[in-house]
């Protein structure tokens, strides 16, 4: 036994959710809808390199490298992380920073044979659900891994809060590098002070998001940052599947969608209507995020299938 085996015990945050949501029937709904790109947005090649150097696959062609990051490095505000209930780099073990170890290794343990094998997408029916929360902490639990490289960009293009919420000052990002070919969008990227944390901030909205993401340039982008360099796990923050289309199309460039469910809020139609939109895009999983206030704090995952006690 080991001071683990009561969380391994009742399943991971996963499995979890998967009980209390009828998952299966969810993912019987209705498949993701078509994005019409209109003919007259201007879609011009990726800052860098020449598309030919991300063919990599025709002989002789060479092989790209996705760029290191070499801008200034930000602190990230721990003060803060640690007030507003996140995990702390560095910090002793929490039952929540153990059902993130265990999400971890889930996701790491699963086979990356696709091209979007790196990517996660972290989404919710609705805003406030635990998006941001849950793909911050998510991050931070894999920087510490050995090894890795880990880039959290905010794609919640309307609500973005992923550089606020870590101390960091945003300038531009992956909206401004998606609609101006000028702007390469290695430069766009915030290193931290964890150094396999780096931060990729949305940009400026415009009004195009959704057809802007839907078009074949931001596949090439998303290689530009990853391509050669399989240790590089991209986590996004997406916005809220129910509320904006950008959601269901960035899923569709990602190989894992973490959908995050919160057992005393997400009524399970909106689960359902929420994996609907993801289908035929990445392997879906649920994680429960269930937030209790008490007299102990904060928690996370503290939500228990009926019949089992409560510790
Ligand atoms: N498990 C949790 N424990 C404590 N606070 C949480 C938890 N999940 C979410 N929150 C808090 O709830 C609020 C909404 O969460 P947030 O991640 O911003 O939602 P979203 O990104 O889906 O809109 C934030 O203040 C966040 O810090
Ligand atoms: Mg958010």
């Amino acid at each position: 036994m080991n001071q683990h085996s009561s969380i391994k015990g009742r399943g991971s945050l996963i499995e979890r959710a998967t009980e209390i949501y009828d998952f299966n029937a969810a993912l019987r709904g209705r498949a993701a809808p078509a994005v019409d790109v209109p003919a007259d947005l201007p879609l011009a090649p990726v800052a860098g390199p020449t598309p030919a150097a991300f063919v990599t696959d025709a002989p002789g062609a060479p092989t790209f490298r996705a760029p290191a990051w070499t801008g200034p490095v930000q602190a990230i505000d721990r003060i803060k992380l640690a007030e507003d209930g996140f995990l702390r780099p560095d910090s002793a073990v929490t039952t929540m920073s153990e059902e993130f170890r265990l999400l971890k290794r889930d996701l790491l343990s699963q086979p990356r044979n696709n091209p979007r094998g790196n990517r996660i997408l972290v989404c919710s029916a609705h805003s406030g659900e635990g998006k941001t929360f849950c793909a911050i902490n998510l991050a931070l639990s894999l920087a510490a891994e050995k090894d890795r490289e880990i880039l959290l960009v905010d794609a919640d293009f309307g609500k973005p809060g992923i550089p606020a919420q870590l101390g960091l000052e945003a300038g531009p990002g992956l909206m401004d590098a998606l609609a101006d070919p000028m702007v390469a969008i290695e430069d766009c990227v915030i290193r931290t002070d964890i150094p396999s944390l780096a931060v990729l901030p949305a940009g400026q909205r415009s009004n195009n998001d959704t057809e802007y993401l839907a078009s074949a340039r931001t596949e090439q982008l998303l290689k530009r940052l990853t391509d050669g360099r399989p240790d590089r796990i991209v986590i996004f923050d997406s916005p809220p599947l129910l509320a904006a289309s950008p959601a269901a199309v960035l899923a569709s460039h990602a190989a894992i969608a973490l959908l995050v469910v919160r057992a005393d809020k997400t009524p399970e139609s909106a689960v359902r209507d929420a994996a609907g939109l993801l289908k035929g895009g990445a392997q879906v999983q649920l994680l429960l995020n269930a937030v209790r206030f008490n007299s102990g704090g904060r928690r996370f995952g503290s939500y228990y299938a009926k019949g089992e006690s409560q510790s």
